[in-house]
């Protein structure tokens, strides 16, 4: 057994039904713990739970909504029998040059990306705190981005949602240390991974003039990354793993970009 290993531990992922999501519970499982996938998605969702295998499971949960947040965190922990992992995946992107600006486009940004984030620290703590459901305190992993780290054209408005990611994330590592919950809140910030999202980012970015094709803004992209590729789910999962695991223990408050070095 090595300090990367979760076996025992009990994890919820949001927005597990696909993507980033899907493959963090898979590397989770892979690295021992039991996990629940928490998703919009009812049809999507059980079908990645059910491929985790015995002991994993699928709880409906839109992250914009305080009582969602209960009950899913609620019925997670039953199923689970205590949690100590959570990763605030979940998140949307909408692209727009600032004069396009649609202002429901903006709020729904915020409200997944940022209330959808603090409503998951929020419950998190709740549960894993001393006296919580859980109570054992934990770990609570959030997904921010590169865009928070840089200025990339047509995604201000997401870029700050994940600034703001990025800041929830030492403000909530810090008043968890303060009140004794035993929480440690770290945040990622991927690189650009051609999931939904991250191509349709390329096609979005293509479509409203700013590169002549989504095969160019791609190769803008890789232009921009030491690394010289674009991110896998898989490389994204794997930090996850590491800043849940013991392999962190004395690793809070902290962003750890995970972008080839595009970022830095
Ligand atoms: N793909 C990238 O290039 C990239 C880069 C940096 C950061 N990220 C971040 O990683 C995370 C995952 O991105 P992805 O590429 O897998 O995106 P994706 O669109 O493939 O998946 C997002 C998942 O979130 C779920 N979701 C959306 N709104 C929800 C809500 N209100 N409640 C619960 N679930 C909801 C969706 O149903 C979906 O399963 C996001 O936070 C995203 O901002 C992605």
């Amino acid at each position: 057994m090595t300090v990367f290993d979760l076996t025992g531990r009990k994890a919820l992922v949001t927005g597990g039904a696909q993507g980033l999501g899907e493959g963090m519970a898979q590397a989770l499982a892979a690295a021992g713990a039991h996990v629940v996938v928490a998703d919009v998605q009812d049809d999507l969702g059980p079908k990645v739970a059910e491929a985790l295998g015995e002991g994993h499971g699928f709880v409906h949960l839109d992250v914009t909504d305080d009582a969602s947040w209960a009950t899913a965190v609620a019925d997670a922990a039953g199923q689970l029998g205590g949690l100590d992992i959570l990763v605030n995946n979940a998140g949307i992107e909408i692209t727009s040059l600032f004069v396009d600006l649609d202002p429901d486009a903006v709020r729904r940004q915020l409200e997944v990306n940022l209330l959808g984030t603090s409503l998951g620290i929020k419950h998190a703590f709740l549960a894993m705190r001393p006296g919580g459901v859980a109570g054992k305190g934990g770990a609570v992993v959030n997904v921010a981005s590169v865009a928070a780290t840089i200025a990339f054209p047509g995604i201000g408005v997401y870029s700050a949602t994940k600034s703001g990611v990025d800041r929830l994330t030492r403000v909530a590592a810090m008043e968890a240390g303060k009140l004794g919950y035993g929480v440690r809140v770290n945040c990622i910030y991927p690189g650009l991974v051609p999931t939904a999202m991250g191509a349709g980012l390329a096609n979005d970015v293509a479509a409203i003039g700013l590169f002549p094709s989504p095969e160019e803004a791609v190769g803008a992209v890789i232009g921009l990354t030491p690394a010289g590729r674009l991110g896998e789910v898989s490389d994204m999962a794997d930090a996850v793993v590491f800043l849940a695991s013991d392999a962190a223990r004395f690793i809070t408050g902290a962003g750890l970009a995970v972008d080839g070095g595009m970022g830095m």
